[in-house]
């Protein structure tokens, strides 16, 4: 695996591939790699001749008082944890490449009213940021394949939706969530818990499994809930189901046969989201 920072010599590699016919397949993240993503550089692999994993911590998509300068960054453990998965190359863009015109300066894609939304209540701007940054990074290594996970439900349709009108041959993947034995998402941000946070954490996939066994869109929202009111270390964020096409939220009255239900939760000062797919009246 090779390691590439500037993105003049990413652009000339990209070239020699596409002359020798192959294709490529783009592993976006922000670094501290964990099997989640690994998982993501194998399905890429999959698909493409040629995977590119690129880690950068967007400064764009994190609001005040939320942990950019905390961030775990660790470049040398990523490059171990990319070797034998598939990865060809490692691009570790600097601030200069992705916003010449500094971070304040970049003119922002605005994502539409779902942007404002679930994640996009809770933090202001997120998504504006994570759409400007996918843009920058697809445009300097276009590829064939964009691959994303589930875990990030939210952001998966707005980079799909945007990427049908900015790059319509582009193929955005998406690769279940990887779980935990204890059926916690594997996630950057576990590392901030504690032992017992740990446990506390278990909550939300038993949440999500109760929520399954619900019967109806309405009876659904009200089991996750009560799993996780019940567990008084948790604060409580969001808990939503929305409708998986449009990512509307569905009413409790609704006849909906399945739809995405997604969780966001503090354990602590670390804040936790997780999603699954629930069928209904079948
Ligand atoms: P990051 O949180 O590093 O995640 C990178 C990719 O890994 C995302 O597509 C995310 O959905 C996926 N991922 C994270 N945990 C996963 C899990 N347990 N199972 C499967 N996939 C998982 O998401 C971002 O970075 C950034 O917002 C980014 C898209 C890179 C833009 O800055």
């Amino acid at each position: 695996m090779q390691s590439i920072t500037a993105v003049g010599d990413l652009r000339s590699l990209v070239e020699s591939w596409r002359l020798a016919d192959r294709t490529i397949a783009f592993v976006p993240t922000m670094g501290a790699l964990h099997a989640g993503h690994q998982e993501l550089v194998r399905v890429a692999k999959e698909r493409a001749d040629r995977v590119v994993v690129s880690v950068y911590v967007n400064p764009l998509q994190f609001g005040d008082g939320e942990d950019f300068d905390t961030y775990p960054r660790n470049v040398a453990e990523d490059a171990k944890a990319l070797a034998g998965v598939g990865a060809d190359v490692l691009w570790t863009p600097t601030e200069a490449d992705m916003y010449p015109e500094g971070p304040e300066g970049a003119e922002r894609i605005t994502p539409g009213p779902i942007g404002d939304l679930w994640e996009g209540a809770e933090r202001p701007g997120h998504f504006a940021g994570v759409l400007t940054v996918v843009k920058r990074l697809v445009d300097a290594v276009t590829p064939d394949y964009l691959v994303m996970g589930q875990k990030d439900a939210q952001q998966l349709w707005l980079v799909t939706t945007m990427l049908e009108t900015q790059a319509p041959s582009l193929d955005v993947v998406a690769v279940p969530t990887v779980r935990d034995d204890d059926g916690v998402a594997l996630s950057s941000r576990n590392a901030y818990l504690s032992a017992d946070q740990r446990q506390v954490a278990q909550t939300i996939p038993r949440a999500l499994d109760a929520a399954g066994t619900a019967g109806s869109p309405a009876s659904a929202v009200e089991t996750a809930k009560r799993v996780l009111q019940s567990e008084p270390l948790i604060s409580l964020d969001y808990v939503a189901l929305v409708d998986e096409d449009s990512f509307e939220e569905l009413p409790p009255g609704s006849l909906a046969r399945s739809g995405r239900m997604l969780i966001a939760v503090r354990v602590g000062s670390t804040r936790l989201i997780d999603n699954a797919r629930l069928t209904f009246g079948q």
